[in-house]
């Protein structure tokens, strides 16, 4: 079973990513460590039914008294009044700083459960579960935890890194195609950015049903990858920017759509596709780029287009927007080929006309 090393801060705040199949139902010696504490497990209506039991059985064989916390799924649930619903449950739990938080769910069980862990009583141990794909690649290594505001999504964040990461791959199997796809978009981005092997290794698999038997390889290898972006820079200052190759366009398109029109995974596919054309197109990415990757996100039923009825003027202002911009310009991940890339800033008005 692979284990992954994460290293956020420095060497005594490790932490390790276990994945395999069976995880859930097999994890109780993961937690020793805890025994005799009390766990509140947040789950969501999705994953509640389908995971808890077995999670919290092993909780129970480590000597762990859990209680159980459900949030309505969707991304609505990453708002204030859910966050201090959260504050509630754990304080009629009399949960302590001693004891310990898990997110048992898809990004947003992560981002807004690892957000209540960060600031309930400044702090609390804390244990991600991720049950979707783009979780176990994504969002659940690397400490980035959030809720929405109003005005915008993850606008109330922390860097709250959890101490063990649990990724049992079992959980894929109830997972719907579109979900699948939106992790799958995230795991290209990988073999784009940073691993031309991983990229070609998908590539000549070609598709999700000859990939699926090895996934459990694949998602151990983004979680190398992440790990060593968030060793280098855990707190998103240089180079874990790269991890937005695609995110630029992806984050105008979900704005504009409406979130939840597009899953983030498929709005990165979009993202990703398009920017290999502006890299060609400013001479960065080399010729042949585009093509390329565009043909191996067709391959895995991913869209590479822009979506019908959305204006060029409405995307341009959505990107002048984005959270990485750097003065007037926004900071573009662009492909010098693949399995390297370089941020480039670029003005609205050059975005505007590359689109
Ligand atoms: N999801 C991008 C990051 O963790 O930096």
């Amino acid at each position: 079973m692979p284990v992954v090393p994460v290293i956020a801060t420095a060497p005594e705040s490790r932490y390790d990513i276990h994945i395999g199949r069976g995880l859930l139902k097999n994890c109780a010696q993961l937690f020793s460590a805890y025994k005799g504490r009390k766990a509140a497990v947040v789950a969501d209506s999705n994953t509640a039914p389908l995971y808890s039991y077995a999670l919290m059985e092993q909780l129970h064989r480590a000597g762990i008294e859990s209680s159980l916390i459900i949030l309505p799924a969707g991304e609505e649930t990453k708002c204030a009044g859910e966050l201090s619903r959260l504050y509630e449950s754990f304080l009629d739990f009399r949960l302590t700083r001693a004891d310990l938080v898990i997110a048992l769910g898809g990004g947003v069980v992560g981002d807004i459960t690892g957000y209540a862990a960060a600031t309930f009583m400044r702090g609390v141990h804390f244990i991600q579960v991720p049950t979707t794909l783009l979780a176990q690649v994504d969002s659940s290594v690397g400490g980035k935890v959030a809720i929405n505001h109003p005005r915008g999504k993850n606008l109330l964040g922390a860097f709250y890194q959890p101490e063990l990461v649990l990724i049992d791959c079992d959980t894929l199997q109830t997972l719907d195609d579109r979900q699948i796809g939106a992790g799958l978009g995230e795991v290209i981005k990988y073999g784009c950015i940073y691993d031309c092997a991983l990229f070609e290794r998908i590539e000549s698999l070609g598709s999700r049903e000859a990939l699926m038997p090895v996934l459990d390889e694949i998602i151990a290898r983004c979680c190398e990858i992440k790990a060593n972006y968030v060793r280098v820079d855990p707190h998103d200052h240089g180079v874990r920017m790269q991890l937005n190759f695609g995110h630029t366009l992806a984050h105008a398109l979900e704005n504009a759509m409406g979130y939840g029109t597009l899953l983030h995974g498929e709005a990165v596919s979009i993202g990703m596709a398009a920017a290999c054309r502006w890299g060609e197109a400013l001479g960065v990415t080399p010729a042949g780029t585009a093509e390329r990757v565009t043909n191996v996100l067709k391959a895995y039923d991913l869209m590479t287009g822009y979506p019908a009825g959305i204006s060029s003027d409405t995307l341009a202002a959505q990107m002048a927007l984005d959270k990485k911009a750097e003065g007037s310009k926004v900071r573009t991940i662009l492909l010098t080929r693949i399995g390297t890339c370089k941020a480039m800033p670029l003005t609205p008005q050059a975005l505007k006309a590359l689109l």
